[in-house]
């Protein structure tokens, strides 16, 4: 159809600049990718976001973060909790994302994106490496007693409808390039997860 011809039309045409990610990249000392925090609500993937941001602007490497919470403020306001206005959430996050990361920065994507294919669309949009999907696997028992916002306790009374973990599903993903658990006596502490992560970058050359 029409419709569908307007991505892709013949009178629209990309420029190329002479300046490229790797310039910029050699710029900033740093590798542009996105580190996306997948997990339930309450699940503290904001905090770990702050906590990545501030122990790498430390060490001199420039981020961004992109909080679902956030963005439906601003770009993404027209968007309900609708499952197809989830997809369209995550998918302008991801190509956000994905231009950030084309900047040279280290762009830390922080929404639930409660679905595996909306991921896993994400990833193909970047180059390979530059996605690194992080699980923040915090049972729900656990979020649902943390409850920071009482949200979840609205989602029980039937105040909120469509509440992921309640009554919408979280799809955990099938592989990614970490997970970080906070499962019984194993519970790792904010700064044991944000470790983990800085170190997967500086041993996968992210940081230079
Ligand atoms: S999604 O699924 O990725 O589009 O969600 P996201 O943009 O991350 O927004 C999640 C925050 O919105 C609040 N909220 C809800 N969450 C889940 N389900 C429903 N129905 C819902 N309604 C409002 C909630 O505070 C989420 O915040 P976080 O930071 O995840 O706790």
């Amino acid at each position: 159809s029409e419709m569908s011809n307007i991505g892709n039309s013949m009178n629209i045409c990309w420029h190329e600049c002479p300046i490229q990610k790797l310039d910029r990249e050699h710029l900033l000392q740093q590798k542009g990718c996105v580190i996306w925090l997948t997990g339930l609500s309450g699940s503290g993937k904001s905090t770990l976001a702050c906590f990545l941001s501030r122990s790498l602007h430390s060490r001199g490497k420039l981020t961004y973060i992109l909080d679902g919470d956030n963005i439906r403020h601003g770009l993404n306001r027209d968007l309900s909790f609708r499952a197809e206005d989830r997809s369209e959430n995550i998918r302008r996050i991801g190509e956000v994302a994905k231009l950030l990361a084309d900047a040279g920065l280290i762009c830390i994507a922080s929404l639930i994106s409660p679905y595996r294919k909306d991921r896993d669309a994400c990833r193909a949009l970047l180059p390979e490496g530059n996605f690194i999907e992080v699980f923040i696997d915090v049972p729900l028992e656990v979020c649902e007693a943390r409850d920071p916002k009482g949200l979840y306790k609205l989602a029980r009374a039937g105040k909120i409808k469509g509440f992921t973990g309640i009554d919408d599903p979280y799809e955990p993903p099938y592989s990614c390039e970490i997970v970080l658990e906070q499962k019984g006596s194993e519970c790792t502490s904010l700064g044991d997860m944000t470790e983990i992560v800085i170190s997967y970058l500086d041993k996968n050359g992210y940081l230079r």
